[in-house]
């Protein structure tokens, strides 16, 4: 029997921070001095049971990242995975909050991780580019201050502006300026909404930040207006079926309304978030989804494409994946 021809994909929901692996996160505790025992079990596992305390044990992990070097790695690491399950193109969420909590500048934080990008396409011709996010937990001061970062420092593969962290804190009208700022310097824009809050709070992400894209989504299936105007627009959800089913969002994978977005007519990416965290990859959400809900190879394939067109690239870059 000849081998399965790996499916191509294509990720625009995965935190940086998120992905690194807690062996990496365990060796440079261990160099820097850091207390990782409460959130890097035994047996390298990462400790958390509830969304509160994943977002606790997120800023700890991101805390042993002190260095360009160290971002360098940890990119590097992730894209080179991503790569070797047949990614073709990953776009990562980068914390500059975090990095500074770190002691990294934005700038510092932005060329290491670049570094490693460029690693990996050295190596496996995978692309990749970053999108700088706002936390929504620490006010819309702190996210206005990323756009300006952001903008005051621009980097090439800096190409989009993010809104995540606690979706149950702040309204997205608090926000809307700096998604205002982000537009105008040509970013890209997505936010979290429709993970934990419902379709309301998808609702108001559209009105109040104008975003074409949604980080998860999925609880707009609970208004089916919603469900027709996010067809009608041409939203795309990045949806992180595994992440939803970790933090509880959903029981199993069957239950997931992935399947029934995607029969609405509503453009559906796959994408693993927070990797190590939720015991996913890229290719489990591909494998996984496709086998419970049937989805042909055909259906994978348009999944991807539909990430690529998405995509916060050049046109060129794009064109060329496509
Ligand atoms: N930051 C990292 N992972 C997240 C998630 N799943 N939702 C919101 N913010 C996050
Ligand atoms: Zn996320």
């Amino acid at each position: 029997m000849s081998e399965p021809i790996t499916v191509p994909k294509a990720e625009l929901h995965c935190h940086i921070e998120g992905a690194a692996p807690p062996s990496l996160v365990k060796r440079l505790a261990e160099k820097y001095r850091v207390d990782v025992s409460g959130v890097v079990d035994g047996n390298g596992k990462y400790i958390w049971s509830d969304f509160t305390t994943f977002l606790k044990a997120y800023d700890t992990a991101s805390n042993v990242f002190r260095t360009p070097a160290d971002y360098a790695l940890l990119a590097e690491t992730y894209f080179r995975m991503l790569a070797a399950e047949g990614a073709i193109y990953g776009e990562i969420f980068i914390s500059p909050d975090h990095a500074r909590e770190a002691g990294l500048s934005y700038r510092s934080y932005v060329e290491g991780l670049a570094t490693g990008i460029e690693r990996a396409k050295n190596g496996t011709a995978i692309e990749g580019r970053m999108i700088a996010i706002g936390v929504r937990h620490f006010g819309s001061a702190a996210v206005e201050r990323v756009v300006k970062e952001v903008t005051a420092e621009p980097h090439p593969l800096v190409t989009g502006f993010g809104l995540a962290g606690d979706e149950r804190a702040g309204h997205p009208a608090n926000f809307s300026k700096a998604f205002r700022m982000a537009s105008e310097a040509g970013l890209g824009t997505t936010a979290h909404a429709g993970e934990f809050g419902g379709p309301d709070s998808i609702i108001a992400a559209l009105d109040f930040l104008r975003v074409k894209r949604i980080g998860h989504g999925v609880r707009a299936i609970e208004d089916k207006d919603l469900v027709r105007r996010l067809a009608d627009d041409g939203i795309v959800l990045e949806v992180c079926p595994w992440s939803n089913i970790a933090l509880g969002v959903y029981t199993v994978l069957r239950f997931h309304p992935v399947n029934m977005l995607r029969k609405a007519g509503v453009k559906i990416t796959l994408n693993s978030d927070d990797p190590p965290f939720f015991g996913t990859t890229l290719g489990k959400e591909y494998a996984s989804v496709a086998e419970t809900f049937n989805w042909s190879r055909e259906d994978q394939m348009e999944i991807t494409r539909t990430a690529i067109e998405a995509a916060f690239c050049d046109e060129a870059t794009r064109n060329r994946l496509l």
